[in-house]
């Protein structure tokens, strides 16, 4: 069985997908910790991310990469949805998530493109969405929390740029796959959000 979960960022589509995982005892992979180890990998070789030929020598980046703290920051975010959007880019990582997908006995991916390129075949695909205020008011909390120093305005503006980059680029732009389930989490808390998912799954199972 495989579970797309696919949204913009802040959704709480991470959470959602290492619920599932959890639930339906599947591994799990978050796939924007890869687009983020390139922006992180190109950064760190002074490379620039919005060269196609830059960022594609960046996916060459090593597994120790994917456990740098350094790759959760904003920051790294806004560098991953510049390395994202060259086709290159996304090519040279399909693989890589494809083979994760397809394992045998299933696996719960989490990104932009899982239910529409990664793997069409996913059995249950959710669309997790929220509005920019709910999500921005989300990653203020957490930043706070991190006492990292940021106003919501900030934040505000730095998602509405990645949501537009993400939605606009041609190559797999952020949309719901047509069979994709949506899940807005705009009033939703953490848990509720989840059982929303897990009904949704245990349904379409
Ligand atoms: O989900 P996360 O915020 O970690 O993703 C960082 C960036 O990586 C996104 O803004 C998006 O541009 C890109 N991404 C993507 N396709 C995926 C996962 C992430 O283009 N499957």
């Amino acid at each position: 069985m495989i579970i797309a979960v696919d949204g913009p960022t802040a959704s709480g589509k991470g959470t959602i997908a290492k619920a599932l995982a959890q639930h339906f005892n599947l591994p799990h992979l978050d796939t924007g910790l890869l687009y983020r180890a390139v922006g992180r990998q190109a950064e760190l070789q002074g490379m620039d991310p919005d060269s196609s030929a830059d960022a594609l020598a960046a996916c060459d980046f090593p597994d120790a990469l994917l456990s740098d703290p350094e790759l959760r920051s904003e920051r790294t975010g806004g560098l991953a949805s510049r390395v994202s959007i060259h086709t290159d880019v996304r090519k040279a990582l399909y693989e890589r998530q494809r083979s994760f997908a397809t394992q045998a006995g299933g696996a719960v991916l989490d990104g932009r493109d899982i239910g529409t390129v990664i793997a069409p075949e996913a059995e249950i695909k959710l669309f997790v969405t929220a509005s920019v205020d709910a999500r921005a008011q989300r990653r203020f909390l957490e930043m706070k929390q991190r006492n990292d120093d940021v106003t919501l305005a900030a934040i505000e503006e730095d998602l509405r740029q990645r949501d537009e980059r993400d939605r606009n680029r041609t190559e797999a732009p952020l949309i719901p796959a047509q069979d994709a389930y949506i899940i807005d989490t705009s009033a939703l808390n953490k848990d509720d959000a989840i059982q929303a998912a897990i009904d949704v799954a245990e349904d379409v199972k």
